[in-house]
């Protein structure tokens, strides 16, 4: 997996950076995809290091495990469709992780280390619910670590396979769902793999389902044919979904209709450790029609 490194993780291989264009030609001849998204050099994954710690600065969140959460090491993809995955997980008894269960619910799936999630919980305390679902058991139990340490009763991270459970979470929350992210999930390169990405047709049918109208979906990746996946099943929905530059007309996206900033305030930690490297973003935001 190549998702955000934290300092305390090596990279697997050290290798030139390289444009997207080669990526995509090493992943072809079958390149491992654990293997080239390493940050391209040690020095550079320090660099990449302190700019997520400054990112998320005003979080003041020890940069380390927490004894009870254990070294958490990212070496490669998790195959979702595993039997062990395929497992639903025990849902949340949501009254006892929110405070007050009854608010609008933000959803990110596949949270990673959870920071993005936890910058957006810190600032809209009392407003907003904040769910991260992650495949991971030691990312959603260290970041669930964090919650604590930070006393935020307005966040949650659990560890599930978002095509398994998300349906089932949601329909249980009693608040309603008002934004759904996907940033930045796994590429799974390899055609093979495709069916391993989490965005699939009944996981795009259980969001538009769950999400309330007005509700909005946020869609990013750092690689264009992931993003352009990902867009292909939100744009087929095209009857429910508006994007929301047809919504406010301030937000404006480029000639292929990508986003041309980021509407969240805040980057991820693969976002930053993608910039760095020199790679662009593909963003989507749609709106669920009222
Ligand atoms: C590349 S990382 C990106 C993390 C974060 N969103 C970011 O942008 O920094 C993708 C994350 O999705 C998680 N993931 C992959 N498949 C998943 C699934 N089916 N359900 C939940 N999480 C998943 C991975 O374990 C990983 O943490």
């Amino acid at each position: 997996m190549w998702c955000a490194l934290p300092r305390f993780i090596r990279p697997i291989t050290a290798v030139s950076p390289l444009p997207n264009s080669s990526l995509a030609t090493l992943c072809r001849r079958g390149v491992s995809a654990a293997v080239y998204p390493a940050i391209s050099s040690p020095e550079k994954l320090e660099y990449s290091t302190q700019i997520v710690t400054r990112e998320y600065a005003d979080l003041n969140i020890s940069n380390n495990d927490g004894q009870e959460v254990g070294h958490v090491r990212v070496r490669q993809h998790v195959n979702p469709l595993s039997f062990s995955k395929m497992v639903p997980v025990e849902l949340p008894d949501w009254n006892a992780v929110y405070k007050d269960a009854t608010l609008p619910l933000m959803v990110d799936i596949g949270s990673g280390s959870g920071r993005f999630l936890l910058w957006l919980a810190k600032r809209n305390c009392g407003l907003k619910n904040y769910l991260g679902l992650e495949i991971r058991p030691k990312l959603a139990k260290r970041a669930e670590h964090w919650v604590h340490e930070l006393e935020l009763n307005n966040i949650h991270f659990k560890h599930a396979n978002a095509t398994v459970s998300f349906k089932q979470f949601i329909s249980t929350y009693p608040g309603p769902l008002v934004l759904v992210s996907i940033l930045c999930p796994d590429p799974h390169f390899k055609k093979k793999h495709h069916k391993r990405r989490v965005v699939q047709k009944p996981l795009v049918d259980s969001i538009v389902d769950c999400l309330i109208p007005g509700g909005q979906i946020f869609i990013q990746s750092d690689i264009q044919e992931v993003a352009v996946d990902m867009r292909k099943y939100f744009d087929a929905e095209f009857d429910k979904l508006v994007h929301i530059n047809h919504v406010d007309r301030n937000i404006l996206c480029d000639n292929d209709g990508w986003l041309l900033s980021n509407p969240m305030g805040i980057r991820t930690e693969r976002e930053i450790h993608a910039e760095l490297e020199g790679a662009s973003i593909y963003r989507r935001m749609y709106q669920k029609q009222w």
